[in-house]
């Protein structure tokens, strides 16, 4: 598959994306240094210093229908979190749907766009930023973000994980879109749910509630049973989840 690098760009998720535009193939991965200009979700930023972290998307142009997309996201964390246990032999988490932590604290972050029709995915851009060598966070988010290089006193090469990440990533992909949802991968995201078995706040706009996160059903929902023993099973799009 085509692999773009450069040192520098705003941000390889909008990269990707023109790329989609133009015509660029299934697969092209585009990876930076750093980014000028890298996002997160929910209209945040994304410290994105040289030297320390992987910054790279991925384009794809899946066959399946745009309700099917928002999947990916949880195909990629779990992509990540096997290729840094494989690569750190650290027991790195996934925090639902798709935060990569390491000691509770996040080491990567995941960024997913699509470009779509109602019945028809022109293409997806996944964005993945994995805290690989970075020494410190600003203020802010110190308490919440870490990378490799603190939880283990090594620094880790990042083409080495960035190559076992996207080696994952093409197994699990291509075993999502022959089953067209998350049943054949259900059972190894669960084991790395750090949520499992915990308890749980869903803050849902105007309907909050606590209960038990049993792991993720076969479409990425989060299986959450409430005191009273009913069971709710959240979409990632619609809530956040504390705890
Ligand atoms: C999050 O908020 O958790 C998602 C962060 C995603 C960051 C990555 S870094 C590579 C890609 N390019 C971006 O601009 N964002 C994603």
């Amino acid at each position: 598959n085509p692999v773009i690098y450069m040192d520098e760009t705003d941000s390889t998720n909008i990269q990707a994306k023109k790329l989609g535009e133009a015509g660029g193939k299934h697969g092209t991965l585009v990876v930076s240094d750093r980014q000028t200009a890298g996002k997160g979700r929910r209209g945040r930023g994304w410290e994105s210093p040289s030297g320390a972290s992987i910054y790279m998307s991925i384009l794809l142009r899946p066959e399946f229908l745009p309700d099917k997309a928002p999947m990916l996201t949880l195909v990629m964390a779990l992509a990540v979190a096997e290729a840094v246990q494989e690569v750190t032999g650290e027991a790195a988490g996934i925090k639902w749907p798709n935060d990569i932590v390491l000691n509770k604290k996040k080491i990567c972050g995941i960024l997913t766009e699509m470009s779509a029709e109602i019945d028809y995915i022109n293409h997806v851009v996944i964005g993945v930023g994995i805290n690989v060598n970075t020494e410190s966070f600003p203020e802010e988010i110190q308490k919440t973000a870490t990378s490799l290089a603190i939880e283990t006193g090594k620094k880790w090469k990042r083409p080495d994980l960035a190559a076992a990440v996207m080696r994952y990533f093409e197994n699990y992909y291509n075993m999502f879109a022959e089953a067209q949802d998350l049943k054949p991968l259900q059972e190894r995201y669960n084991r790395l749910l750090v949520n499992k078995d915990r308890e749980i706040q869903v803050l849902e706009p105007g309907h909050e509630f606590g209960g038990t996160a049993l792991g993720i059903n076969e479409t990425g929902e989060l299986i959450v049973r409430k005191a009273d023993g009913s069971i709710e099973e959240i979409y990632a799009g619609e809530v956040s989840v504390r705890g």
